[in-house]
């Protein structure tokens, strides 16, 4: 049985992941492969409760605790849903993967691109997608597409923050160009999906 395709999405929030994410397994489903789609945090039960601490808790996160709450959400996530589904020939989507970490934890919070990277890939034996989907916004075109919705502890951070998470993210694609697809998601949203089906179509 050949391994299923492991994809993420990436990018501040805002972007328009979840409609390019539901677009790509609608194609990949249409060309008769199995899909599991999935995200971070949540994605298994203990990444529930998880995703529940980080993104409402009302008192404050140490930027630490933060990194290896993220990283335990990914460990389990890897380890029963990702990992199994890939062995058994499924294609796996995931709303964010360790990528997310580097960016946000690494560069937003400060922690350190390398030591943080380093975490996750403990956390996931070292599990690489094979292709990352970058949608890469300005950070105000992001915020006023969240205007008028309720904002997480993480979507209320300052734009200073969200310049940082940006930037990360465009040096980590910059950094390895293979795994990535980075794509200006300011452009109408069935053009982007037809530049993420013909990348996935050459890696089928
Ligand atoms: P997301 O599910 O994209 O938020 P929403 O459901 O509101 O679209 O992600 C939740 C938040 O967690 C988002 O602000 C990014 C942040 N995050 C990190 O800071 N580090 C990580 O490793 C991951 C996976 C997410």
């Amino acid at each position: 049985m050949p391994r299923g395709l492991f994809i993420s999405f990436e990018g501040i929030d805002g972007v328009g992941k979840s409609t390019q994410v539901k677009l790509l397994a609608e194609y990949l489903g249409e060309a008769g492969r199995e899909v599991t789609l999935t995200r971070e945090p949540g994605g298994t039960e203990l990444g529930d409760s998880i995703r529940e601490i980080l993104l409402h808790s009302k008192g404050h996160i140490d930027a630490r605790a933060e990194a290896l709450l993220y990283a335990a959400d990914r460990a389990q996530h890897v380890a029963l849903e990702i990992e199994p589904a890939l062995a058994a020939g499924c294609d796996v989507i995931t709303d964010r993967y360790l990528d997310s970490s580097v960016a946000y934890q690494g560069a937003g919070r400060e922690l350190g691109h390398d030591e943080v990277r380093a975490l996750s890939l403990f956390a996931v034996k070292g599990l690489l997608p094979n292709l990352t989907v970058l949608l890469d916004l300005s950070v105000d075109q992001a915020a006023a597409r969240l205007a008028g919705t309720e904002l997480d502890r993480l979507e209320s951070e300052k734009a200073e923050f969200f310049e940082a998470v940006r930037q990360g993210f465009l040096s980590l694609a910059a950094a390895e160009p293979n795994r990535w697809l980075v794509l200006d998601a300011s452009l109408p949203p069935a053009e982007i999906a037809a530049a993420i089906r013909t990348r996935v179509a050459s890696l089928i």
